[in-house]
């Protein structure tokens, strides 16, 4: 059995490893406050070339999304994201466990339209309704398309014209900034969100997700929301670490780089028997709809999420590459696809 699984199948890159294991025996600070993650966080700061951020590091995606939303808001406020979005359909009501509602509209393509974020804004008018204040994007997103550099200035104008914070979900944000189609820079981030996160465990990372706080208003105390949500790790320099390493000569973009490449073979080979795409996407996450036949045998040999029935004869498939995935897991799904 092969898995296109997930990105987070497989452990931790052997540099990460190498690093935790050489530093095992070493007594640093805890919470954060320890040498690595300073590095890291100096890192961050380069690779996003701007040194007024702040830089946290937290264990998992949902985690980073709660803690960040419920601090930036207020508690009549209210998030607005696509019905496909990760806060509304896959992180089991965290937001709106943390007293904030969740506006979902239609996606097109998984992302949300400048036009949309008005739409929202002119039907709640008062203090009976929630007041919108933040717009949740991905990049990639949940359905692997990526926001082109065009589409994030419309979306970020829209939202500094009518203050609303944008908060860009990153979880796989590697795959998203290193796929042939993408135009956006980790430095274009700064001054167009007020908050974005950098996925580790998507790329490479045991677990973590940096989360760079842009916007100076959404800065303070922002640690205490951390511990307050059960985020603060004791061994904080476990994050650090991965962190640091991810970001030495740039493993971070060689191995999303590599995840996209093998994404890229499937694809090509997909696009061969003519298979129909469910999705547009250029990244590491790949939605095809295959016939149930054909399913059935390649399901002896890979895994694979069912995504979603699309009538009583085909079904919607997503594959995921990592930067893991074997050429030969690759080649052996080619040729099974081939054959079935
Ligand atoms: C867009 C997005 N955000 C966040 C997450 C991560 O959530 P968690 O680490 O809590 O599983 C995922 C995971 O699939 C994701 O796709």
């Amino acid at each position: 059995m092969y898995s296109f699984k997930n990105d987070y199948s497989e452990g931790a890159h052997p540099n990460i490893i190498e690093a935790l294991v050489k530093s095992n025996l070493e007594q640093t600070s805890g919470y954060g406050q320890d040498a690595y993650t300073e590095e890291a966080v100096h890192s961050i700061k380069e690779i996003v070339k701007d040194e007024n951020v702040d830089v946290h590091l937290l264990v998992g995606g949902t985690q980073t999304n709660l803690t960040a939303i419920s601090a930036f808001l207020r508690p009549h406020e209210a998030v607005i994201s696509v019905e496909t979005g990760h806060v509304c359909v896959h992180e089991t009501g965290a937001i709106e466990a943390t007293g904030h509602k969740v506006i979902a509209v239609p996606s097109e393509n998984g992302k949300i339209r400048a036009g949309q974020i008005l739409k929202v804004l002119a039907t709640h008018t008062d203090e009976h309704m929630v007041k919108p204040k933040l717009v949740y994007i991905s990049d990639s997103t949940e359905i692997g398309t990526i926001y082109t550099k065009a589409e994030l200035e419309a979306i970020s104008s829209v939202c500094k014209a009518n203050g609303l914070y944008l908060f860009l979900d990153g979880a796989r944000i590697g795959s998203a900034l290193m796929c042939k189609e993408n135009d956006l820079k980790m430095e274009d981030f700064p001054s167009l969100t007020d908050a974005f996160y950098i996925g580790g465990t998507k790329n490479g990372a045991l677990m973590g997700e940096a989360l760079v706080i842009c916007n100076p208003t959404l800065k303070a105390d922002f640690r205490y929301h951390i511990k307050q949500k059960g985020g603060l790790l004791a061994k904080g320099r476990l994050l650090g670490i991965q962190f640091a390493q991810l970001f030495k000569e740039d493993l971070f973009f060689s191995l999303a780089t590599y995840a996209n490449e093998m994404a890229d073979l499937l694809r090509a080979a997909i696009k061969e028997t003519g298979y129909e795409f469910f999705s547009e996407s250029p990244t590491n996450q790949i939605f095809v709809i295959f016939p149930n036949e054909i399913l059935e045998k390649l399901e002896k040999d890979f895994d694979f999420t069912i995504w979603e029935k699309i009538d009583e004869k085909r079904t919607a498939v997503r594959l995921v590459t990592s930067w893991a995935t074997t050429r030969k897991g690759v080649e052996s799904f080619i040729k099974a696809l081939k054959d079935a």
